[in-house]
């Protein structure tokens, strides 16, 4: 990769003016970390970095698979700049991620949309400068689809796009072939980097001064399964709260059949875990979920939330439900309602059931309509909508932790989340953002809470 880059970055220094790159990553926060580290590739050959395609050199799309209408969004975008590339000749292309892992949909950009120079899936992300010198000396089309072992090269430095919260990745892959799911087609098997290297990570992150970790994986709480040494994720998630420094922690996506009590009692007791967890329920009825193969009923979740608040009453679920899996019945989907009633969830994620081919369920015949569908996710939402109305009013008059990230559309008035995820707004000055503040909660909407900073 070394030799590649070199010879990249000569290549570019012969140009009047230093080239432009333009990346765009969609998906889930995989994606988003990927390319973090395909912009820290292209600044070391000497891109600078712009946010607008009419000023680019170079030009990539970090695509997503999960459901059509994120695939049909990317064809759309790949067509907009066929013109783009008639003024500009010297203009490169590149689609990358988990569209681009795909060989029909290689194919079809091959055919169809003949301007994109440069198509790598989300193995092939350390072959980048092979593949750019490729299209810069040949100017051919450069492809790279190989299904490569191990994980990303640990000697790629990302380029983050805040200073205030970073990305982890623990893990890549999934093992778990959901019937409905494109991910483990897209991503491969499971592998976790070493426990050291994570750990290095995170310790440079806090050394830096970041204040949030999020740490990666597609099945988080898998870690570890296949290493040499191996090491379960609440033992990773011990060692993360012994590094010091003034960060907290949080984890994307834990799966609740491997979601144990040692887990929970790893979260509770480490004091820089937040007590909120994002964990994917999908449907409440057992018998979709078997349709699913989910490897777990809906009295197996809800013990993990019983016992998570059994410790701590007010920890904070969140979760992603999807709407209409193939044949889903007026009882099936009542069964997720049921659930929802039941654990409460500050927020939810809910899709529609989208047909991706190659997975199980596209081969399933579909008696549900789409108007039932619709209904569904529409009663969905607003049954969420009174859950969180009612659940958010419990922390009015209490004090919460929040990390400040952003101002307001409303001057002078910030917002951040809360240990809990959920946001915050508060009266505050500028220098709040990328500080962690007590905030006692005098309001709350079925959205957000709104409080007034105390200390
Ligand atoms: N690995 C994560 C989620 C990855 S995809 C996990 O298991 O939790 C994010 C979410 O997209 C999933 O949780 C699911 O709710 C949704 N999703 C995945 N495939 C889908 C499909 N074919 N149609 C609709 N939603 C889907
Ligand atoms: Fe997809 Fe299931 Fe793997 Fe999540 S756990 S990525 S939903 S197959
Ligand atoms: Fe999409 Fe790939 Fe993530 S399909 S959700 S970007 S793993």
């Amino acid at each position: 990769m070394a030799d590649y880059k070199d010879k990249v970055r000569k290549l570019l220094a012969e140009k009047d003016s230093p080239p432009l790159c333009c990346l765009h990553s969609f998906g889930c926060q995989q994606n988003v970390s990927d390319g973090e580290k395909i912009l820290g590739m292209l600044c070391e050959m000497g891109y600078g970095v712009t946010d607008d395609i009419n000023s680019a050199d170079l030009i990539i799309y970090n695509t997503c698979a999960v459901r059509e209408n994120a695939e049909l969004k990317i064809y759309g975008l790949i067509g907009n700049l066929k013109h783009l590339k008639e003024n500009n000749t010297e203009l490169i292309i590149g689609v990358c991620g988990c569209m681009a892992q795909q060989e029909q949909v290689v194919e079809k950009i091959r055919k169809t949309y003949k301007q994109v120079d440069l198509i790598f899936g989300t193995f092939a992300v350390q072959e980048l400068p092979r593949l750019l010198y490729e299209v810069l000396t040949e100017r051919k089309t450069a492809v790279d689809i190989t299904e490569y072992s191990g994980v990303i090269s640990e000697e790629i430095q990302p380029v983050r796009s805040g200073n205030i919260k970073a990305s982890v990745p623990i893990m890549y892959g999934c093992n778990n072939f959901c019937s409905y799911c494109i991910v483990p087609y897209v991503r491969g098997r499971e592998r976790s980097r070493e426990p050291e290297a994570v750990l290095n990570e995170v310790r440079e992150l806090a050394a830096a001064g970041y204040k949030e970790i999020m740490l990666l994986g597609q099945n988080v709480n898998s870690y570890g399964k296949n290493l040499d040494t191996p090491m379960t994720f609440a033992e990773l998630l011990r060692r993360i709260n012994e590094i010091d420094g003034d960060f907290k922690v949080r984890f994307m996506s834990p799966h609740p059949k491997d979601a144990t009590k040692e887990l929970i009692d790893a979260i509770i007791e480490c004091d820089k875990v937040c007590k909120h967890m994002h964990l994917p329920l999908q449907s409440g009825s057992d018998r979709i979920l078997e349709a699913m193969n989910r490897r777990y009923t809906a009295e197996k979740y809800m013990s993990i939330v019983d016992y998570a608040r059994s410790r701590i009453p007010d920890f904070s679920f969140s979760t992603d439900i999807i709407v209409g899996f193939p044949n889903e019945t007026e009882e099936d989907f009542a069964a997720t309602l049921e659930i929802m009633r039941r654990v409460k969830y500050d927020n939810i994620f809910s899709f529609i059931y989208s047909k991706r081919t190659g997975t199980k369920a596209a081969l399933m015949e579909d008696k549900t309509s789409d108007e039932d569908k619709s209904r569904r996710m529409r009663e969905l939402l607003e049954l969420q909508r009174e859950i969180s109305t009612e659940h958010f009013k419990r922390f009015v008059g209490r004090t919460l932790t929040v990390l400040f990230d952003a101002e307001t559309k409303n001057e002078g008035i910030y917002s951040g989340k809360s240990d809990e995820f959920i946001i915050v707004e508060a009266k505050a000055d500028p220098s709040v953002i990328g500080q962690r503040k007590q905030v006692k909660i005098t309001k709350a909407f079925n959205w957000a809470l709104q409080g007034e900073i105390i200390n």
